[in-house]
């Protein structure tokens, strides 16, 4: 049967939350159209789409109009007899509805990851109109409706377990805006302009990074809707990071290219964007990202383990873990202290699960800066890009008020300040980047700042007609 919103969770059953989300999806559509790709939504996008949470169901691929893609809710299946796996309550059946002891804390998870969704569809919103090829036109949708998908994913479980509040925290999704000064997105990366394409592979590399650990995290959740929620929203997730990783390396590659060729090395000459403009950005985007763990130190996040709402990843693994109720552990942490020095602190594990959650996050990224450099080598060329200390330019947690630099030593706001623009893009470099930032609508032809990607998307070659313009 054709049904207006597709699921795998019984929807036509369920008459209430039937006709409170078929309420809720013009309102959805009207915030698609306004704040949305602009232009482009009469164009016949090749896109996959969810139709089944099975192993070939959840990865369709046909052209579609992004205003006519199905977004859906889609759950992995319960596992028969699940238990919750770590924190105070270990052992005890999983939450099928919200215990009433903790629904705050639900609330305020799940409101805050759904708040993410919306917010980076409108920081993309106008990228489309200057995408390097069409293959990368197509994978800006495909993480566009997709993020369009995830929000339904949280606005399902807010309208089906929060009753009145979960409708209003539904609402009030549509009526926030990134950027906004009076109806900010809640967190901050996600009211940061990402005006060129560096930027949006950036973000999609270290920002969309934090949100497959924050939903990792999610997956392991006591509350069973909500770990089966994010457990398939990872799968989607995935493609995302891969089009941030792989950007920013088809960037390097190009660079490195032309630093062969050019005779003093400099590549803006050829139209490319210099090594140290692609350091600042990644300095700019993994310490703007860093900030989405939260506190290094935090009550919050130890209310949250203790109470099974949230885990460590792969928290079920025995061999990463060997104690899941962490009350007996310590974290090392250095803290600052007013003399301009780092001391090194013990924390209860607990309070420090953001950290231990953030620790596999940078060593994930870690990963990916070798496979630039690698890239850097393989042209014979010396240099090297790295990411930047943890303390630096932070705005959450026990570093932000202090200054440090890359490398994370301590120093004074005016010596930060001074060297400043050398570690940060300036104004100069956001005009350089955007100066290149041409469209490229004929198929399989990239920008000149971008060498082609190594294959196509499922199976298509890299000159596909990924998009087909409405005339
Ligand atoms: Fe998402
Ligand atoms: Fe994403």
């Amino acid at each position: 049967m054709f049904e207006s919103i597709p699921n795998n969770v019984n929807l036509s059953d369920n008459k209430r939350l039937q006709r409170a989300l078929e309420q809720w999806q013009p309102d959805f559509l009207s915030w698609w159209m306004e704040m949305g790709p602009e232009g482009f939504q009469q164009d016949q996008i090749y896109l996959r789409t969810a139709i089944s949470v099975e192993a070939g169901g959840w990865a369709h691929f046909d052209y579609v109009k992004m205003p006519d893609y199905r977004w859906g809710i889609f759950l992995t299946p319960p596992t028969q007899d699940r238990r919750i796996h770590f924190g105070d309550n270990i052992g005890e059946p999983v939450w099928n509805e919200v215990p009433g002891e903790f629904r705050k804390e639900l609330r305020r998870i799940i409101v805050t990851q759904a708040d993410t969704e919306p917010a980076s569809v409108e920081q993309q919103r106008l990228l489309g109109k200057t995408a390097p090829s069409l293959y990368d036109l197509r994978n800006l949708f495909q993480v566009n409706v997709e993020e369009g998908r995830h929000l339904w994913a949280m606005v399902y479980l807010l309208h089906q377990f929060f009753g009145r509040d979960g409708r209003e925290e539904a609402e009030d999704l549509l009526t926030r805006r990134s950027g906004n000064a009076d109806t900010p997105r809640i967190l901050e990366a996600f009211n940061k302009p990402v005006n060129d394409w560096l930027a949006f592979f950036a973000f999609t590399m270290f920002t969309d990074r934090d949100g497959k650990y924050q939903l990792a995290a999610l997956a392991e959740s006591g509350f069973d809707p909500l770990a089966r929620t994010t457990q398939f929203m990872l799968t989607e997730e995935a493609h995302h990071l891969f089009v941030g990783e792989t950007g920013i390396g088809r960037v390097v590659r190009r660079t490195a290219e032309l630093m062969r060729q050019s005779k003093n090395g400099d590549v803006s000459e050829f139209g490319a964007i210099p090594l140290d403009i692609i350091q600042k950005y990644i300095n700019e985007w993994f310490s703007a990202s860093l900030d989405l763990f939260g506190g290094e130190d935090s009550s919050n996040a130890a209310t949250f383990f203790g109470a099974g709402l949230k885990g460590r990843f792969r928290e079920a693994d025995d061999k990463k873990y060997r104690d899941h109720v962490a009350l007996d552990d310590i974290y090392q942490l250095d803290v600052p202290s007013e003399e301009m020095l780092l001391k090194r602190e013990e924390i209860p594990l607990r309070r420090a699960m953001n950290m231990v959650l953030r620790d596999g996050y940078v060593e994930d990224c870690e990963r990916a800066l070798e496979r630039w450099n690698s890239i850097l080598k393989e042209y014979g060329l010396s240099e090297q890009l790295y990411l930047p200390s943890q303390r630096f330019n932070r705005s959450i947690g026990i570093y932000d008020g202090h200054y440090f630099d890359p490398k994370g030593e301590m120093i004074s706001k005016e010596q930060f300040d001074k060297s400043k623009s050398q570690w940060l893009p300036t104004e100069k470099d956001y005009q350089y980047v955007s100066s290149l930032m041409v469209p490229v609508y004929e198929p399989g032809k990239m920008a000149s700042w971008i060498a082609p990607p190594a294959k196509g998307i499922n199976h298509k070659p890299i000159d596909f007609e990924y998009v087909i313009r409405a005339k």
